[in-house]
């Protein structure tokens, strides 16, 4: 049954229940104030911040370490609440060994083919760490950043503006991109991410968040279960280096066709030279709606053993689904679990991989006196 988060609170309210009970998150005038801790210490001194933070029935911690979502509640079909995202319990671990889990990408979210490209007739060369491309930004993209964050509480929403500053020339990049990231929770436990980017020299851009989802909770074991449908009759196919050969292909009548939902695990293993490249699904889906002015739907997952679900709609083109095929038993989870192949995924809303070398894909140039400005939103049910 599809229950929304409005009806369970309600439900949860008639059966003689505390808000607290319920998530301690049902106000109607709108959430609680965001509340600091110190998580951790950097090498350099620097202290590290967890915000926690809850509306409408979600409840999140962030950190100020690469925006990073440590653990983000939901309630099952049941009000039975578990963090569904991947993460780490310390600091050390994050800085360590994180593949990403939970972070904000930048400045280009998935690769750029060689880490080099051209701009205006200059060429650039990014800081390569991934074989010979360059993957979310280079060796220290803004997931090893330490933002600024200002938590806020406007009318029903609640949430946290997060601010860093990228330095001309970092990471290979031109221009000073000034980066500002709110994460907001609505009244209705949705959580929207707004990206916004200025420069004062042209450069590219593609911000995205890495969160590595698993709706039955962290630690439960693989999404392979998890139903998933994307709104895309195509893909971009890569090399196997997974930069786009630059050629979207049609998805009808091969494994990557979720224009209805299945499994994840049905075809996953299915002997199609791209799941041989990416050891799974890492690919970019071509959403049919193209870049919107305001976000649509472009992915829909549920776990059917708990009833949770979540909808992604965004104003970006594309998609990357990630089935987490590089998780190897070598990190211990939040909750003190080892995490293995195919125990998360990660849904990132994007423009294409390597668009800067890619004619044919929508462009990622951002220039002097504009505003790069996308939104991706969350939303849970049960
Ligand atoms: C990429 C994967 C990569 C992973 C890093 C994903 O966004 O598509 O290829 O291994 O991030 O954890």
């Amino acid at each position: 049954m599809e229950l929304n988060r409005r009806t369970l609170i309600a439900g949860a309210a008639a059966a003689g229940l505390t808000a607290a009970a319920a998530g301690g998150t049902a106000h109607a005038s709108g959430g609680r104030k965001p509340v600091k801790e110190l998580f951790g210490t950097l090498a350099d001194g620097t202290k590290v911040y967890r915000w926690s933070l809850q509306n409408g029935g979600t409840r999140m911690k962030v950190l100020s370490y690469g925006g990073i979502v440590q653990s983000l509640e939901v309630p099952d079909r049941r009000g039975r609440y578990a963090n569904v995202s991947l993460g780490f319990d310390n600091l050390d671990d994050y800085v360590a060994s994180s593949p990403y889990f939970g972070a904000l990408i930048g400045r280009y979210g998935n690769r750029i083919g060689k880490g080099r490209f051209t701009l205006d007739g200059t060429a650039y060369q990014l800081s390569v760490n991934d074989g010979e491309n360059s993957l979310h930004g280079g060796a220290q993209g803004f997931d090893k950043r330490v933002w600024d964050v200002e938590p806020f509480t406007e009318g029903p929403d609640v949430g946290l503006r997060l601010y860093y500053t990228s330095a001309d020339g970092e990471m290979g990049y031109p221009g000073t991109l000034k980066v500002k990231v709110t994460y907001t929770l609505t009244r209705n436990g949705d959580w929207r991410i707004d990206y916004r980017a200025t420069t004062d020299k042209p450069t590219v851009v593609n911000l995205t968040s890495h969160v590595y989802w698993n709706l039955a909770g962290e630690s439960s074991g693989t999404i392979y279960d998890h139903e998933l449908s994307i709104e895309a009759s195509r893909f971009t196919p890569v090399d196997k280096g997974l930069i786009p050969t630059g050629e979207p292909a049609r998805v009808a009548g091969t494994p990557f066709d979720f224009r209805r939902a299945k499994p994840i695990g049905r075809d996953i293993r299915t002997a199609h030279q791209q799941l041989l490249y990416g050891k799974g699904f890492d690919h970019n889906w071509v959403l049919d709606k193209g870049i919107t002015h305001r976000p649509e739907l472009a992915a829909t997952l549920r776990d059917p053993s708990s009833g949770r679900t979540l909808r992604i709609s965004t104003n970006e083109p594309g998609l990357q689904f990630y089935s987490g095929n590089f998780l190897d038993g070598t990190l211990v989870g939040t909750g003190g679990n080892v995490y293995r192949q195919g125990d998360g995924l990660c849904l990132e809303t994007q423009h294409f991989p390597d668009s800067p070398n890619q004619p044919s894909f929508p462009s990622t140039v951002l220039r002097p006196g504009e505003t790069y400005r996308t939104t991706t939103v969350h939303s849970f049910g049960s």
